[in-house]
């Protein structure tokens, strides 16, 4: 009997690209899903765009575009990433959605019903300047244990010490520099206290064994409630009944799971209630097992997926997932990933070197279905793909078929008694190839079609066709015909990893859709097509290429510190025991306000040279800024308006010093008088940087391009 089976991956934020990190999840959901559905079973893989929170809104502020805008551009560009890398979901929506804002109010509806939340006030740090409360990671300031400058909100990562934001001292926030004020504010708490006896049982059967035994550590104590509330302004949802607060991002993205299948069943002619009970506001469905639903995530995202969602769904009278698959985090070389390393691989680096499938390949026989680290060797990937993929498999196929094209017409005969004792040994792999792609051990399969193609390689070598061809054409055609009958088989076995690759081994053999069926056939008496190329070898150049393409230089610190404190977070996250969630602590994830990249055509437009400062002082009124002569040599005397006079208490100190500004900004007319350009000024958010000065090699007015 067929399956309905519905798979999500989790949702990527719309405020990053899709990296080799990611697609250690994408890829291996495409597996799952496509072998599922070789099958012969009903699977949907939805999946769409993380859209909401912070970030989204900070970074699209500091673009001057639109939320809407941000995440449309990111949307389109993920999907590119994952269609180029032949991942097939069925669905690939946005949380933003109106069925995404419907369900969420639904299902909040619900759970405020059921008694489930509840209101706290406490006090947060508020920006007067930016007019809002500060997330955590938008605040920095002195840590209160060592004293360390220059701290986020959270945490200290100079002593490790954790703290509440408003114990930093002289805090300011990271956008503007302002000092931020203490403010109360009211947040609403999901609770999951009264699921604790729920969630207790509901563990242990829905995810592995060591995911449940780690989170029901936290049940020797009553679990402490989910601060699901977000202060205005906020990229989300408006709480329905609390106007000005919005639904924290977490809250909405699993239900965008949801909304996403509810798109899927609209466009599809299919009733949401048949693939998700219940969701379709009928009652009574919780038990209801007419489907499967399964959801593939990474470590970092447990307790999101194995407590709240759960206990948000069973309080709204929803089904869960029949499983949580979590998976372990990518390493390179053994690493972390690193950017300055060039071992941070954005998906579209990795394309502009080397091919999706090579890829699949090697994340295929690097999976085993458990929550370990997996490591990208980029020495062993092209070993791998060169030895396994190419060498045994994919020649077979290529020295085989033309072959039987250049010199027997390219018609295939029979299979003989020794190619059917092959064929019996290739069949008999079915079943462990099966059970390995349902057990997410993805590993095993290659290295069961490896083992046909060294007996098929054995045989091969001991036919010398090459030789036979010469002296007896019907004995070649019978050995080519063994031979691309064993090829054929390792391709059927190997489709939910390789699908372009599949598809076009099946052309040759002048078939359309391979199922798991098609193990039971073979071809014989038929014309192949021409041979089109399955694979080529790659080259480890290609793979520095990529690495050096991917590198950032150490002296970009501003990103990689961003990296470590991402990672941070998210391995602070795993080790704190804490349940419940503060409210400002979990925007982490995204890189923070980093700007958008900008090509070289839109560096080369500025036109920086250096000045030579004349006068400096500062502006009645301004707590800002300081007025700047500055001698430009050719270009005449300038006046430069800059608001950096937090970071020069003595701004007299600043005469006769050399300083690089930009000199082809068009002059700005401000209150206290025209601007013509801006000084270069670097340092990280918060902290004290400086202005730009070119030492003594270049004089004034000398352009430094
Ligand atoms: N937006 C949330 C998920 C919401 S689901 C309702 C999120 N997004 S993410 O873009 O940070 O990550 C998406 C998925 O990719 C997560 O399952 C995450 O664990 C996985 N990975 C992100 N980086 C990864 C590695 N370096 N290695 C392996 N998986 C990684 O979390
Ligand atoms: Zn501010």
């Amino acid at each position: 009997m067929s399956r309905r089976i519905v798979v999500t991956s989790a949702l990527p934020y719309a405020n990053g690209d899709i990296h080799l990190g990611h697609l250690v999840e994408y890829l291996q959901t495409d597996f799952w899903v496509r072998f599922q559905k070789m099958r012969g079973n009903e699977c949907v893989y939805i999946c769409a765009d993380d859209t909401h929170g912070t970030p989204v809104m900070i970074r699209a502020k500091g673009e001057g575009i639109s939320p809407e805008e941000l995440i449309a551009r990111s949307h389109a560009a993920h999907l590119k990433d994952f269609t180029d890398f032949e991942v097939a979901f069925d669905n690939y929506y946005t949380t933003n959605s109106p069925e995404n804002r419907e369900l969420s109010e639904r299902i909040f509806l619900a759970a405020e019903k059921a008694g489930c939340i509840t209101a706290k006030t406490s006090p947060q740090l508020y920006c007067e300047h930016c007019r809002m409360f500060l997330p955590d990671r938008y605040v920095k300031g002195i840590c209160p244990k060592c004293g360390a400058e220059g701290q986020y909100g959270d945490s200290c990562d100079h002593c490790g010490q954790t703290y509440a934001a408003d114990e930093l001292g002289s805090p300011k926030c990271t956008t503007c520099g302002a000092a931020p004020v203490v403010k109360d504010s009211e947040h609403l708490y999901f609770e999951l206290e009264p699921q604790h006896a729920y969630l207790e049982k509901w563990l242990p059967g829905h995810t592995t064994e060591d995911v449940s035994n780690k989170l029901l550590e936290w049940f020797a104590e009553p679990l402490r409630g989910w601060c699901i509330s977000r202060d205005a302004p906020y990229f989300g949802f408006e709480i329905p009944g609390h106007p000005g607060k919005f639904f924290y991002v977490w809250v909405d993205a699993p239900i965008g799971y949801i909304a996403s299948l509810s798109d899927w069943c609209k466009r599809n002619g299919k009733k949401l209630g048949d693939y998700w009970p219940g969701a379709d506001g009928s009652e009574g469905r919780e038990d209801d097992q007419s489907t499967e639903i399964y959801h593939f995530i990474g470590k970092d995202i447990i307790r999101f997926h194995c407590l709240f969602w759960p206990g948000m769904l069973h309080s709204a009278g929803l089904r869960g997932p029949d499983k949580v698959f979590v998976h372990g985090f990518l390493t390179v070389n053994g690493e972390k990933m690193s950017k300055s390393k060039g071992t941070f691989v954005n998906a579209r680096t990795y394309l502009d070197h080397l091919p999706a499938q090579a890829l699949r390949y090697y994340y295929a026989c690097k999976l085993t279905g458990t929550t370990d680290d997996m490591d990208l060797n980029l020495q062993d990937f092209v070993s791998r793909v060169n030895a396994d993929m190419v060498g045994k498999v994919t020649n077979l196929a290529s020295r085989g078929a033309q072959m039987l094209n250049k010199n027997l017409e390219g018609r295939l005969g029979r299979i003989d008694e020794e190619g059917a004792k092959l064929m019996a040994f290739a069949r008999e792999r079915a079943e462990a190839i099966a059970k390995a792609y349902e057990d997410r051990h993805f590993s095993l399969v290659p290295v069961e079609v490896c083992k046909i193609a060294d007996a098929a390689n054995a045989y091969f070598d001991e036919k010398a066709p090459w030789k036979l061809v010469k002296t007896d054409a019907e004995a070649t055609r019978t050995v080519l015909t063994n031979i691309l009958n064993l090829f054929r088989l390792m391709a059927i076995y190997l489709k939910p990893v390789l699908p372009a690759y599949a598809a076009k081994a099946a052309a040759l053999f002048g078939e359309k859709e391979w199922t798991w069926e098609s193990l039971s056939t073979s071809v014989e008496d038929s014309k192949i097509g021409a041979y089109e190329y399955l694979a080529t070898r790659i080259d480890a150049k290609q793979v520095d290429a990529m690495t050096s393409a991917a590198a950032v230089k150490p002296a970009e610190t501003g990103e990689v510190s961003h990296e470590s404190r991402a990672s941070k977070n998210k391995a602070k996250a795993e080790r704190s025991s804490a349940i419940n969630s503060g409210c400002q602590g979990e925007d982490a994830g995204g890189q923070a306000a980093l700007k958008a990249e900008i090509s070289f055509a839109d560096f080369e437009k500025i036109d920086l040279r250096v000045g030579k400062v004349v006068s400096c002082e500062t502006v009645p009124k301004s707590s800002k800024l300081l007025k700047f002569e500055l001698d430009c040599g050719s270009l005449g005397k300038r006046t430069i308006f800059s608001g950096i006079r937090g970071a020069y208490p003595d701004p007299a100190a600043l005469v006769g010093r050399e300083v690089v500004f930009v000199a082809n900004l068009a002059p700005r007319k401000m209150s206290v008088g025209v601007s013509e350009g801006m000084i270069l000024y670097a340092g990280e958010p918060g902290k004290c940087g400086g202005v730009v000065s070119p030492l003594d090699e270049a004089g004034a007015g000398t352009a430094v391009t």
